[in-house]
């Protein structure tokens, strides 16, 4: 298949096997963005599109950052790449610096990956390097959670729990795992922010512990809201008591971040909008704006240095790292947008937002089909009717609404909405406008 119209060269399309895509019939009929700037994109026919979902959660600063341009820019002149084991640059210990001031408690020692996933597997790791350094080897099961997304790696889909993420590899997933129910009830329909109903759905790690031994349990892992499935929003109280349970029977918490963090909520961290701290935490997409990879994973105090004091001293204590962990470029893109951040009051601006979002999004609550709406901080989930299979209905949606001018994520039969921190109310109406064409246009379409 080549592309014929538009500015673009005609060019073959098959080379490139896309990942999460339909590559067949992507190809048929391909999406091809040209230029992305402030809110919009513009495809490859010249049609502008609103960016409802920051990218995949990860421009919150809007498109096309002068600031973050001309930092990797300054950067690839200075000094393009450094080993980061055995060596470094004064960049990372600067972006871990200002990283842990917007870290809740002690969470402030920074460990560099790549993306999302990577900084998953570290996580994970950490906790297991932990346990042996502190002579409890014993502690290595970890308990995740349904419906859970924690990146693609063996790691990350063990932990995770969306299912056609992991079947193809349930022969090949991680031992000593366990998952807590998800968090999605019947009785939640349509709740706006955090529900009433459901924090005893904690206790199943109280049932898990008590099943396998509380004493062989490494961590515990969560996205505070669970992003990639559509949004969940935890019950009241929910995250309180896993942190109770884990605090109970000495077992690491940790909050997967990755799109909670860096404002989404409404706080640096879903951490501080929950009011509950984790022992490590995940982060990623934001952190740079999105525009160069980087993920890291914050790890309170005492950890870093049970890891560190098992070791003699000239040994390497974390036998973990990556060639692009701490990376110039991706270092020069976190520290523009650190200064973006504090000067234009990010996190602010996404939590003074969020009632009029959410409002506008729950507003959509009339159209035939929908079957439920959540949301919380900047971030939303909208579940439209079942189609024959999982899927279908969501890929269809997503193409109607694409036609109308958005450009969101879908997961499944869910859309995700998470428009950028920089967005004003009109852009939340268009936003919505455009929702309510592109779903209607696709329910008449069936
Ligand atoms: C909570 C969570 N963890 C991990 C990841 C994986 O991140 P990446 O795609 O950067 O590897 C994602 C990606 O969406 C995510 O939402």
């Amino acid at each position: 298949m080549a592309i014929d119209s538009g500015n673009i060269r005609s060019n073959s399309l098959e080379e490139h096997w896309m990942p999460f895509t339909s590559n067949r019939d992507y190809k048929e009929s391909p999406r091809l963005m040209v230029k992305a700037e402030g809110l919009y994109y513009t495809d490859h026919h010249g049609n502008k599109l609103i960016d409802a979902s920051s990218g995949l959660f990860c421009n919150p600063a809007g498109h096309s950052r002068s600031e973050i341009k001309e930092a990797v820019a300054n950067q690839l002149e200075q000094l393009d790449y450094v080993q980061p084991f055995q060596q470094g640059f004064e960049g990372s210990f600067e972006l871990a610096r200002k990283i842990s001031k917007h870290t809740p408690d002690d969470l402030n020692r920074i460990f560099f990956t790549i993306c999302g996933s990577s900084a998953v597997e570290t996580a994970i790791k950490t906790a297991i390097a932990y346990f042996k350094a502190k002579g409890e080897g014993h502690r290595s099961h970890i308990v995740g959670r349904e419906r859970g997304y924690h990146g693609m790696n063996i790691g990350g889909i063990s932990v995770g729990g969306m299912v056609a993420n992991r079947k193809t590899f349930s022969n090949i997933l991680m031992p000593n795992v366990h998952h807590l129910r998800h968090t999605h009830l019947k009785e939640n329909l349509f709740v706006k922010g955090e529900p009433e109903t459901g924090s005893y759905l904690a206790d199943d790690l109280e049932r898990i512990a008590a099943n396998i031994g509380p004493e062989n349990i490494a961590a515990c892992i969560v996205e505070p809201v669970a992003g990639s499935t559509g949004t969940l929003v935890p019950p009241k109280g929910y995250l309180k008591k896993l942190r109770e349970i884990c605090d109970k029977h000495g077992i690491l918490l940790i909050f997967d971040e990755v799109i909670t963090g860096w404002g989404r909520m409404g706080e640096p961290f879903a951490s501080q909008a929950f009011d509950v701290t984790p022992d490590i935490m995940t982060m990623a997409k934001a952190i740079t704006n999105g525009v160069m990879p980087l993920g890291a994973v914050a790890s309170r105090e005492s950890i870093y240095d049970t890891i560190l004091d098992a070791s003699p001293t000239g040994a390497i204590e974390f036998f973990h790292g990556y060639t692009y962990s701490a990376i110039p470029v991706s270092m020069a893109a976190g520290l523009a947008m650190q200064n973006i951040i504090e000067k234009e009051n990010l996190f602010q601006r996404s939590k003074e937002m969020s009632p009029y979002f959410l409002d506008s999004l729950f507003s959509l609550k009339d159209i035939d089909g929908i079957t439920d709406i959540r949301g919380y901080g900047m971030m939303g989930g909208i579940d439209i009717n079942l189609d024959e299979r999982p899927g279908k209905a969501g890929y269809s949606c997503f193409k109607k609404l694409f036609e109308a001018g958005l450009s969101l994520k879908a997961t499944g039969d869910c859309l995700i909405v998470a428009p950028p921190f920089i967005c004003e109310k009109q852009h939340i109406d268009e936003i919505i406008e455009k929702l309510r064409t592109g779903i209607t246009n696709y329910f008449k379409s069936k």
